[in-house]
């Protein structure tokens, strides 16, 4: 996984709960890198799960709605340091149909190795988009969030997501804007 989601995920800890507790979970996690990210550098995910889970146990708080938060928080992030994809884009439900089909294309050839998910969208109607997310990596609550952060930066901060788990390990999306 890229450095940047580690750099943001502890930069979103720090403001959030302070220096101690992103020291705390550094120390408990037990990394491979050490903990020591730089923006550019890829990482195991699985370190991001053992952050995650370990600022779970620190602050109570659960896993899913760490890794929503999270997502909603990584959505703005990327979305203002790679402004040029939203631009001319109107609607919340046609930026999310072009992730799969231009935006994580773009990101792959600026980094060969990001492992990105498979999204198969259908848009049902105007307001109503439906995106299945395959990924081994099971992000499937950062996804809800960065779904969350999409809606959000275009004002729809009370569409409904719904999701449901299909036999075939992917999940899916109903979004209703
Ligand atoms: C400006 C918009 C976006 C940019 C620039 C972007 C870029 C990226 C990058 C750089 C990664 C990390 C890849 C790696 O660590 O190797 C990533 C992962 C991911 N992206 Fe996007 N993304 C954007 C929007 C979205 C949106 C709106 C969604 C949800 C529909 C999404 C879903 C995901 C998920 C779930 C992952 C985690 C990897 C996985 O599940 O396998 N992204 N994206």
């Amino acid at each position: 996984m890229k450095g940047v989601v580690f750099t943001k995920f502890l930069e979103m800890v720090e403001s959030s709960f302070g220096f101690d507790t992103v020291d705390t979970i550094i120390e408990a996690s037990d990394l491979p890198s050490g903990g020591a990210y730089t923006a550019v550098g890829t990482y195991p995910h699985t370190e991001i799960v053992s952050l995650v889970s370990n600022l779970s146990k620190e602050t109570g708080i659960e896993v899913p709605l760490l890794l929503k938060t999270f997502g909603a928080y990584l959505f703005k992030v990327l979305n203002s340091s790679y402004p040029t994809y939203a631009e001319g884009v109107t609607h919340p439900l046609d930026f999310l149909e072009s992730v799969e089909q231009y935006i994580h294309v773009e990101v792959r050839k600026l980094y060969p190795d990001a492992e990105l998910p498979n999204f198969k969208c259908k848009r049902v109607s105007a307001n109503e988009l439906e995106m299945i997310y395959t990924s081994a990596r099971h992000f499937e609550d950062l996804c809800e969030g960065l779904v969350r952060g999409c809606l959000e930066e275009y004002g729809h901060k009370d569409a409904e997501i719904t999701r449901e788990s299909l036999p075939n390990d992917s999940e899916k999306f109903v979004i209703k804007i």
